[in-house]
């Protein structure tokens, strides 16, 4: 993340939020999965969708210490990590530095904590919504955003097409496609969650959802870019996975030169739309701009 200390705070505080929602919610759940889940939350993650909706709540004058509703978001992620490496799925042995769940846990406890976390989150953002004083109506909209980002027309929808796609080169329009749908969703619908919980005007959340989304699709651009560039040490998961898996990515039909400038582009135009609305405070800008420059 970047360096400065609001974000080392903000990632602390997500870090408690988190050890919250294992006390708050893990006893419903058996032993090893609830052990199994524990593990893939409290992980070193940079914590990137949490600190986007708490900057976004904040740019909109809103609650700066979401810190629930931010974490809720960081469980729905890191459940879409345990699934992602997943031997059925990229089958990956390391993650955020340490082994994958399953590798720990086996197949069978990993996918059943996948799938607890869905629902758990979900309770999670509710709970926090009327927590930061939403109505009822207003809570069920934030569980919606989160729940639409996560479902078949978001980042479960996209897991599916990129597993589909694998061994076949897409075009660039379905390669876009897949990326904004497996990353680019649940990164927008953080930033829409800060909009949500700040209770900002359409014409506020119409902005910071095409931030949103644009600085969501240059994440998997830069994500695609390192896994050619950086090595397994600096991501804390596999490099070269893709192109053992056969994926169809960005610097495969960009180049890497062509793929940091199309990111470019995009973060670019995300700061440009906020920039017209008012809304592009610093840290936002911040952010987006480390998405293409971060290392892992
Ligand atoms: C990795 O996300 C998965 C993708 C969507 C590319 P992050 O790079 O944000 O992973 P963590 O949370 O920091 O481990
Ligand atoms: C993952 O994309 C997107 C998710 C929804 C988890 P990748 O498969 O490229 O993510 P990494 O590289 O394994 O983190
Ligand atoms: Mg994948
Ligand atoms: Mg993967
Ligand atoms: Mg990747």
């Amino acid at each position: 993340m970047p360096s400065a200390n609001r974000f080392s705070d903000d990632r602390l505080a997500v870090q408690r939020a988190l050890d919250a929602f294992c006390a708050r919610w893990l006893t419903e759940v058996a032993p090893r999965t609830a052990e199994a889940v524990r593990y893939a939350l409290l992980g070193e993650g940079k914590r990137l969708r949490a600190i986007l909706l708490l900057e976004a709540s904040r740019a909109c004058g809103g609650p700066a210490d979401a810190y629930e509703l931010a974490a809720a978001v960081e469980v729905v992620h890191a459940y879409s990590l345990v699934h992602d490496d997943l031997p059925c799925m990229d089958d990956d042995d390391v993650r955020r530095g340490r082994p994958t769940v399953h590798r720990v846990y086996g197949v069978p406890v990993a996918t059943a904590a996948g799938l607890a976390m869905v629902p758990l989150a979900a309770r999670s953002a509710y709970r926090a919504a009327l927590e930061l004083g939403l109505s009822t109506s207003e809570a069920g909209d934030v569980v919606r955003t989160l729940m639409d980002a996560s479902g078949a027309s978001g980042m479960i929808g996209g897991q599916l097409l990129d597993l589909e796609a694998e061994g076949v080169a897409l075009p660039l329009d379905a390669m876009e496609r897949v990326h904004r749908l497996k990353t680019g969703a649940l990164i927008a619908a953080s930033v829409t969650l800060g909009a949500q919980a700040a209770r900002a005007s359409a014409q506020r959340r119409a902005a910071l959802a095409h931030y949103g989304a644009a600085i969501g699709l240059a994440f998997q651009i830069a994500d695609d870019v390192l896994d050619v560039t950086a090595t397994t040490d600096e991501l804390g998961k596999t490099a070269g996975r893709d192109l053992a898996l056969a994926k169809s990515t960005y610097p495969a039909l960009l180049g890497v030169e062509g793929a940091i400038e199309r990111a470019t582009a995009l973060i670019n135009e995300a700061c440009e739309t906020l920039a017209a609305e008012g809304l592009l405070t610093p840290t936002l800008e911040q952010l987006a701009r480390y998405i293409v420059e971060r290392r892992n």
